[in-house]
């Protein structure tokens, strides 16, 4: 439905229509308005596709374990420096708000940049790659459907320009 702001001529006129209509009349001018939206529906957000921020906290908490005990990732003295300092609860906590925030969720992230959390833990594409490895085996454990899967993909993507050295 294409919308355009009303001539000031033309809401005078809406005005005085709404204030002299009867509760009936009304009811039905606001029918007529939702039915075409009705009709067709947009698509949802993805934060609501995936079931909301409880499926996003228990799939990052899945994740999160995988990544905890990776050789590859545990290979890199920084990486595991960081694994026994940083309390994991947190962790699941930040990069929870930050998927809720980045699909569309109702949540805030408070949690430092992809580029300032990151820079000194020298992680390169393997280390990449195999992160998105143990992301996918979360995503299919949780049977996150192939489209949902290739949209998050996308968004975790989105950062590695920040991430990787
Ligand atoms: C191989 C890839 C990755 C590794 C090894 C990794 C590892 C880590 C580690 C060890 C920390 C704690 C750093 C610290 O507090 O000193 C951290 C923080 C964080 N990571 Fe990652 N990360 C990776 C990729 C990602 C991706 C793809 C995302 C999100 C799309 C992400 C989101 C976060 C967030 C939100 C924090 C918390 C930031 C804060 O403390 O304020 N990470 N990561």
């Amino acid at each position: 439905m294409a919308w355009r702001v009303l001539e000031a001529t033309e809401e005078v006129t809406m005005r005085r229509v709404i204030s002299q209509a009867s509760t009936g009349m009304w009811l039905t001018f606001a029918l007529a308005i939702a039915a075409p939206a009705a009709a067709q529906p947009a698509t949802k957000p993805l934060y609501d596709r995936l079931g909301g921020v409880y499926s996003i906290a228990s799939v990052v908490d899945d994740f999160i374990e995988r990544l905890l005990v990776n050789d590859v990732l545990n290979a890199n003295p920084a990486i595991k420096g960081a694994r026994t300092r940083v309390p994991k609860a947190g962790l699941k906590f930040h990069v929870t708000a930050l998927v809720c925030a980045a699909t569309g969720g109702p949540c805030t992230y408070t949690g430092r940049s992809m580029k300032d959390s990151h820079a000194k833990l020298n992680i390169n594409d393997a280390q990449w790659d195999v992160m998105v490895v143990d992301f996918r085996k979360t995503l299919d454990k949780f049977k996150v459907p192939s489209r949902e899967q290739e949209e998050l993909v996308t968004i975790v993507g989105s950062t590695k320009k920040d991430i990787v050295r």
